[in-house]
């Protein structure tokens, strides 16, 4: 036994290796399961008790030794491919591909930017919510065809729990943990019950405003959207207020702007209107106001509202909604340049 220690270890120490697989091929001859350190040890059993505890020692020195040795020339070995011809360690490395902005963070961090830069702060809400988040405290009618279950998504086991279907859901949210002044913006996606086709989709994003305050009028509203339109859509943008409906709010108004293709002369985007479209907006109606515990004798507000994709399509003439959340990178990849 002692011969056989005494031969191993002589071979361990004239062990050579030209690179890390020769290496791995002794550890495997010696230390593996099958290897022959691993064979004395097994056969450790059969030396006489005598004998043992000086084996023993031996053995272990011997393995000790063979383990050194191995770690030895592997290291040698990768140090040694390290500073072969050829590689270069000090080369920059390729550049890693990162991916790009969805289009609509693009669209949306431009909107909250703008209005960032007007004093806004940025507040956001849950995606679940309850009917009085998204309906009743925003004025809405018990029997308001908004509230049918073509519209809105219910979340089955809870009557009262849905998917919001409007970002005014987040006003409410603000204003009834909130005192004026208040001045939000509420960036976040919608859910609504609708077959998804190239002009409409379950699901898409809006952003909503918000300022109450004293003394707030409908100048004031008008006057931070033209900005607003001209920040986004360039300095010669004009915007039109037509009448229009919301239960939150008492006067409402849709907002249209320039056309922006054809600036007004009409054209195929704009129909040969020359005006597009882009938002909802209006006064605060005082009986929302109170619903979320502020005083509307003292405090008036106005509020907006508007579709992100909608403001994306204008700007990136987007013609198919399923294009923004089917992922397909040559889509997605168009927005590099607009990092
Ligand atoms: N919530 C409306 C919608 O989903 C958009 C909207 C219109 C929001 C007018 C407003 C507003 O804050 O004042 O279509």
């Amino acid at each position: 036994m002692l011969e056989r220690i005494q031969k191993i270890m002589a071979e361990i120490q004239a062990l050579q290796a030209h690179n890390a697989e020769e290496a791995e091929a002794l550890r495997i001859k010696y230390l593996s399961k099958k290897g022959e350190i691993t064979a004395l040890m097994n056969d450790f059993r059969t030396v006489p008790a005598e004998l043992k505890k000086e084996v023993g020692m031996r053995i272990n020195a011997l393995k000790a030794a063979a383990q050194d040795k191995i770690n030895a020339l592997k290291e040698a070995a990768v140090q040694e491919q390290a500073s072969a011809p050829g590689i270069d360690l000090t080369r920059t490395p390729y550049p890693i591909p990162l991916g790009t902005r969805h289009p609509l963070t693009i669209v949306k961090n431009e909107i909250v930017d703008i209005f960032s830069r007007l004093g806004f702060t940025l507040a956001e809400g849950p995606e679940v919510e309850d009917d009085w988040h998204v309906y009743s405290s925003m004025n809405f009618a018990d029997d308001h065809p908004a509230r049918d279950m073509q519209d809105t998504f219910f979340v089955e086991a809870h009557p009262d729990i849905i998917l919001r279907s409007h970002t005014s859901s987040v006003q409410a949210r603000v204003m009834e943990s909130t005192q004026p002044p208040i001045r939000v913006i509420c960036p976040g996606r919608v859910y609504r019950n609708e077959a998804i086709s190239a002009r409409a989709h379950c699901f898409f994003h809006q952003v909503e405003g918000l300022y109450v305050d004293r003394n707030v009028s409908f100048t004031d509203l008008k006057q931070v959207l033209l900005l607003f339109a001209q920040e986004m859509f360039g300095p010669d943008t004009k915007i039109r207020l037509r009448p229009s409906y919301f239960p939150f709010t008492e006067p409402s108004a849709e907002m249209d702007v320039s056309c922006t293709i054809c600036g007004g002369k009409g054209c195929s985007l704009c129909k040969g209107a020359g005006w597009l479209e882009i938002l909802g907006c209006g006064m605060v109606d005082p009986a929302v106001l109170e619903a979320n515990g502020i005083d509307s004798s003292v405090y008036t507000g106005y509020a907006f509202g508007m579709g992100i994709e909608r403001i994306a399509n204008l700007k990136y003439q987007v013609r198919d909604l399923r294009m923004f959340s089917e992922n397909d990178v040559r889509f997605l990849d168009e927005f590099v340049a607009a990092n």
